[in-house]
């Protein structure tokens, strides 16, 4: 495992961002893993900089999101499609029918998450997972309890994330978080090549510790990750402040 820890975000969202293109630049057909929440929105920021000044092209590039919201459709503004569309795609040259994000309104499921584990293994597998953490030890959506080889399926998400993520859904519009969702699955996540975490800010502290220090067990998803060949965990200084 590497750590870096960068003295802000931004450093840290950069880091991320010019990993990410460099990976691109050794291979321009790669197949990349991405993630959604607030930390990614500067990582994001960062390549569309990186591409406007043409130091990266999505152009051959091949996308696989973690998760998506059961129940929103693409146009909702809470669904993770509406989230990579207004950050990334609709920003940079990357092939639409190449930029894939879990359908979390497929009149069947089950189906829709054994294609989509499909579609990754037709692409080659995953050369780069992108992940963010949340305060309950997710990656993806995979709560608390995921088994270790879990692939793409429906998850229930636990109060701790409803919390978190709760605060994004608007009541007085009448929106209201589903408390399922379509997530890849441990094992699909592992299976990537690489893997690049990046957690900042003081809120992350304590569960950064736990999931790159603690015991590695599924009750925090996150720190199956420790037994990754090459996985890069990019910190600010704040959410490393725990780490011994
Ligand atoms: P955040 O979410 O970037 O909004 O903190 C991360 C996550 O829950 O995976």
């Amino acid at each position: 495992m590497k750590y870096l820890v960068f003295e802000t975000p931004l450093e840290a969202e950069r880091y991320a961002a010019n990993r990410i293109a460099e990976i691109i630049s050794f291979r321009p057909d790669c197949v990349l893993g991405l993630a959604t929440g607030a930390t990614m929105e500067g990582v994001y920021a960062e390549l569309v900089r990186l591409y406007r000044a043409r130091q990266v092209s999505f152009h051959f590039c091949t996308t696989f999101n973690l998760d998506e919201y059961i129940g929103l459709p693409p146009h909702d503004r809470n669904s993770y499609h509406f989230f990579m569309k207004k950050n990334l795609f609709s920003q940079v040259d990357l092939e639409p029918d190449r930029a894939h994000v879990p359908d979390g309104c497929a009149a069947d499921l089950a189906q829709a998450c054994a294609e989509y584990e499909e579609m990754i293994r037709k692409a080659g597998g995953l050369d780069l997972q992108l992940l963010g953490i949340g305060h309950s030890g997710h990656i993806g959506f995979n709560e608390p309890g995921s088994a270790a080889d879990s692939k793409t399926r429906v998850v229930e998400l636990c109060e701790e994330t409803m919390r978190q993520n709760g605060i994004y859904f608007d009541a007085a519009r009448g929106e209201k978080m589903p408390g399922r969702a379509v997530s890849m699955g441990l094992g699909t996540i592992l299976a990537a090549r690489e893997l690049l975490l990046i957690a900042t800010g003081s809120r992350k502290a304590e569960i950064i510790r736990k999931a790159l220090q603690g015991e590695i067990s599924t009750a925090v998803p996150a720190s199956l990750i420790q037994r990754h060949p090459d996985l890069t965990v990019v910190l600010d200084r704040e959410a490393a402040a725990k780490l011994a």
